[in-house]
């Protein structure tokens, strides 16, 4: 058998590494408490399962779905409106998607050809680069540094990468730094994509977890952003519907249209029942959102006290489900440091160094366990002794 060339560039790598220290470690009956994938934990709101439930007991609702529904595509259009300020038009500038993931990883099939360049971030979720390589295309990483608050210096762009560039994805709040962007940081990336043709995509999949009394926006506000860019939007962590899979791409109508021809080639829509769980969570009582973020606060509240009070100081985020950590001092690689945790002390976590070379001196940890379970980890941190040199 031969295989594509293509897949040589994607390795199991370092989650697989974890993966099999848990099993190994759950094998021997010891505790491992995970904080390394973002799988939320937290169920989705009685009315949301409820619509679900009911639809999927209608054997009507087996058949392909093919397209969007027209009230799935208003209901989206609404949401924008109510909680964003933004008009959208239902029939030109929405196109919903089997999780935000499985747009991000195929636009690029839409808008580059092989060898194109394509500015991602550094650090970076991963399927923002994993997309593009898919498509052939080369990247660039445009570096998140602590010394600039986490925040891509457009500036720092070469200008031949960026006469060169076919389009950029951004995404604040940030996943793994947790950091929001400044509006003047949108003026200028909008001002930039305009002047070197690059098609902006903005992933706010993190909109509503913003903590501290604070709020984030949309990418579309901002005077021009439709004329260049498109923002991609997920109902995951949200409405704590993951494993449903209900994402959004809105915004400027030729990307979107793109997209759909694509995707009309590749799947055959969003399941009818999880279209109609997804308008019922858009538009029905919003209550449950401010709940999902309260419960991610106080977990990021748990562990970050949890973990100053142990001597192991870090930030707080302002938003996400994430916590973005420097490592001990007495460490250099972030690999070791989230080897060391997870063999000593049963704490399970993500190097930085897996979302990009920017990411080294950093682990994640995500808020993906309850309050208590947190707190144990702080308990076993400690216990360790792993923070002492
Ligand atoms: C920044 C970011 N974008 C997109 C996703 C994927 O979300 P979805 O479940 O909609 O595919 C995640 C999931 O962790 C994420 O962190």
């Amino acid at each position: 058998m031969q295989f594509a060339r293509r897949m040589d560039q994607f390795g199991e790598g370092i989650f697989s590494q974890l993966l099999d220290i848990k099993r190994k470690k759950l094998e021997k009956g010891e505790t491992i408490i995970d904080l390394s994938v973002g799988t939320p934990n937290i169920p989705p709101a009685q009315h949301i399962m409820d619509a679900l439930c009911t639809a999927a007991a209608d054997p009507k609702n087996y058949i392909y779905a093919v397209n969007d529904q027209t009230a799935l595509l208003e209901a989206v259009s609404s949401w924008y409106d109510t909680r964003y300020g933004v008009t959208l038009d239902p029939k030109t500038e929405i196109c919903s998607l089997l999780g935000s993931q499985e747009g991000l990883a195929h636009i690029a099939l839409s808008i580059v050809d092989e060898g194109d360049v394509v500015l991602v971030p550094d650090p970076c979720y991963p399927v923002f680069a994993d997309g593009p390589l898919l498509a052939g295309a080369k990247l660039y990483y445009m570096p998140q540094k602590k010394e600039n608050g986490y925040v891509i210096q457009l500036q720092d762009i070469p200008v031949d990468i960026a006469k060169k560039a076919k389009f950029m994805v951004v995404s604040y709040p940030n996943n793994p730094t947790t950091v929001m962007a400044p509006e003047a940081f949108y003026l200028d990336l909008i001002a930039f994509a305009r002047k070197y043709d690059i098609v902006v995509l903005h992933d706010n999949a993190y909109s509503e977890l913003v903590f501290d009394g604070k709020t984030c926006g949309s990418f579309l506000t901002f005077s021009g952003a439709r004329e260049i860019g498109v923002e991609f939007n997920s109902l995951s962590k949200t409405y704590g519907l993951a494993g449903a899979r209900i994402g959004f791409c809105v915004g400027n109508a030729e990307v979107v249209s793109r997209l759909k021809t694509l995707k009309s080639n590749m799947d055959y829509g969003m399941f009818l029942p999880i279209q109609k769980a997804a308008i019922v969570a858009i538009t029905g009582d919003q209550g449950c959102v401010a709940v999902m973020k309260d419960a991610y606060e106080r977990r990021r509240d748990v562990l970050c006290d949890g973990f100053k009070s142990i001597g192991w100081n870090m930030e707080k985020p302002e938003a996400t489900m994430f916590v973005w950590a420097v490592i001990p001092p007495h460490y250099e690689k972030s690999v070791d440091f989230a080897m060391d945790l997870v063999e000593k002390a049963g704490v399970m976590l993500t190097p930085g160094s897996a979302f990009g070379p920017s990411g080294e001196g950093h682990v994640r940890m995500a808020l993906v366990q309850d309050e208590a379970v947190l707190q144990q980890a702080v308990e076993a941190v400690k216990k360790s002794g792993i923070l002492k040199a």
